[in-house]
């Protein structure tokens, strides 16, 4: 990917990145380290950190994998704990980890809607909450991973576009309690990613082609799009900027074809 930031724009930082070691948070995850961070990933299982952690080690760059599920509180306390030992601190938190599948609502289980809301909106809070002190030591930031899905309404989603609601509130909240701290908190929205995992196998070419022709830019996005938006909040270029979920979408949610 040709790069649009200046390569050392987050050296010196320390980025603590959930989900860290697949898809769109991935992507970020790379570019950051890409752009000088030193980085810490984690997920709940180690085996899906080592893909991640051979390609920034392959560059030069630094990659700490932990293994932690961001539901349980004790376990991500313990995984920010291990990383200060590792970097001496961190920087930025993003929030990534997440839980997806299609339901409709009549046939979701009160566990299914549970288990999404636990992993996106609990997890995303544990993270934030247990790494305050360091954020608040290294003036440092949030950014938590949401959707478009709860813009509108988005069927077979209930589940998803409730816990990403529920993101985006803690990402304006945290930003008016934590601002004072000098910790800056901003979400990024990605609209319809082509090169994700879900999208290649949601997407049959017939569908494609006509969700293609309602998205304003004419194009699908890609995961580069979101990892260009990520290096922008997270570096000092947005130092002004908090409490904000950018929408990267090509304009799809205003004409309801989001599809996340
Ligand atoms: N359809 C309907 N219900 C589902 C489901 C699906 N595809 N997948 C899980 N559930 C329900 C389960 O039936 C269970 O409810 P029940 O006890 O009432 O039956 C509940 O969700 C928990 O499922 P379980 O598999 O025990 O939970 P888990 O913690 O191991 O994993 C997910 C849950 C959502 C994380 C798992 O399904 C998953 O890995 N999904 C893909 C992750 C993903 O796509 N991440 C990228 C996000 S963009």
């Amino acid at each position: 990917m040709k790069k649009l930031f200046a390569e050392n724009i987050l050296q010196g930082k320390v980025a603590f990145v959930t989900g860290g070691g697949t898809g769109i948070t991935g992507g970020v995850a790379r570019a950051f380290a890409e752009h000088g961070a030193k980085l810490a990933i984690t997920s709940r299982k180690e085996e899906n950190l080592a893909g991640m952690k051979a390609t920034v080690e392959g560059f030069g760059g630094e990659c700490f994998a932990v293994a932690a599920d961001v539901r349980d509180f004790d376990a991500v306390e313990a995984a920010i704990a291990k990383t200060v030992e590792h970097y001496g601190k961190i920087d930025i938190v993003v929030n990534g980890a997440a839980g997806n599948f299609l339901c409709a609502a009549e046939q979701l289980s009160a566990n299914g809607f549970g288990t999404v809301v636990d992993i996106d909106t609990k997890g995303t809070f544990n993270v934030c909450r247990a790494s305050f002190e360091e954020l608040k030591r290294s003036k440092g930031q949030i950014l938590n991973i949401s959707a478009t899905l709860h813009y509108l309404a988005t069927p077979m989603q209930i589940h998803v576009s409730a816990a990403k609601a529920g993101v985006d509130a803690i990402t304006r909240n945290l930003s008016v309690e934590w601002g004072r701290h000098g910790i800056r908190v901003n979400g990024i929205a990605p609209g319809p990613i082509e090169d994700t995992e879900g999208m290649k196998r949601l997407l049959m070419p017939e569908l494609k082609e006509k969700m293609m022709r309602k998205i304003p830019v004419g194009r699908f996005g890609r995961i580069a799009d979101i990892e260009n938006a990520a290096l922008f909040l997270a570096s000092d270029a947005a130092n002004y900027v908090t409490g904000v979920t950018l929408v990267v979408d090509g304009g799809s949610w205003l004409l309801g074809t989001s599809l996340t």
